[in-house]
């Protein structure tokens, strides 16, 4: 599906812009991956601008996981991907609690031998921007990550204390925080201090202190450079350009 034709018909719908779903879709026409996972789907935009993607190339599969209650928006992700004939490139996965639990079944099922064999070439992780879920959903999605696979993160600078209407959506009402964890990013400690100190990890890339990338090498690969990039977003470089797709 063109580019155009999806961002029409997600026209209006939150969360995930249309630049950043331009920066999804040109990620997987660029990447080619086979097999992609999203934590936190919410109305299912950014599901949907990597479905249109991985269609137009006609490869790829997005597992998607969300809370129940992803199920009652309007619209929610089943409406959008009939609207927009996708569905086959979609699974839909509801957790009651979080998408630690799906990760946790999805590891247990990929452990015939005793050692969990990797499935996913990326992971975009856009849930629930918080240490404790996702410090684990990190080391969880490792162990599902295949060799030369990309992790994305939304939301590094993200705080709760700056964006307080986002406590619902997003569901972290469970228990409060501490004055400090409402002020600090969480994302980005679990980047810095998880994801760029892993051996396995490089190519660090953090786009407009927003979009935060890394590329599972392997120890020798990765080496011991450890810099973090900060880039742009690449749909600045299309404005300037006037590049119209
Ligand atoms: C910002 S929204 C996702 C937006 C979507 N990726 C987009 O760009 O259109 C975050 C979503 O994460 C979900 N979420 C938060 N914490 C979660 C958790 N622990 N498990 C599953 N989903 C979670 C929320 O229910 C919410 O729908």
């Amino acid at each position: 599906m063109k580019f155009d034709d999806v961002r029409a018909a997600l026209d209006g719908i939150p969360y995930l812009g249309v630049d950043e779903g331009w920066e999804l879709y040109q990620f997987v026409v660029n990447h080619r991956p086979e097999r992609c996972l999203e934590l936190g789907h919410a109305h299912g935009v950014s599901s949907v601008y990597l479905a249109a993607a991985m269609e137009e190339e006609g490869r790829g599969h997005l597992d998607t996981v969300d809370l129940l209650t992803a199920g009652e928006r309007d619209p929610n992700l089943e409406r959008l991907l009939e609207r927009t004939g996708l569905g086959s490139r979609v699974t839909i996965h509801r957790e009651k609690n979080s998408y630690t639990w799906f990760l946790k079944k999805r590891i247990e099922a990929r452990s015939g031998n005793g050692v969990c064999e990797p499935c996913y070439d990326f992971c975009f992780i856009d849930g629930a921007k918080n240490w404790t879920i996702d410090g684990l959903a990190y080391f969880l999605v490792d162990k599902l990550l295949r060799p030369g696979g990309w992790l994305l993160f939304d939301d590094y600078a993200w705080t709760m204390g700056k964006h307080p209407g986002r406590m619902q959506s997003d569901g972290i009402t469970v228990r409060s925080l501490s004055r400090e964890e409402v002020s600090v990013p969480h994302i980005e400690a679990v980047y810095r201090l998880l994801v760029t100190q892993h051996p396995d990890y490089g190519n660090f890339e953090v786009q407009d202190n927003w979009w935060a990338w890394a590329q599972k090498l392997g120890a020798e690969a990765a080496g011991t450079d450890r810099t973090i990039r900060e880039t742009r977003m690449k749909w600045h470089e299309r404005e300037e350009l006037g590049v119209n797709d």
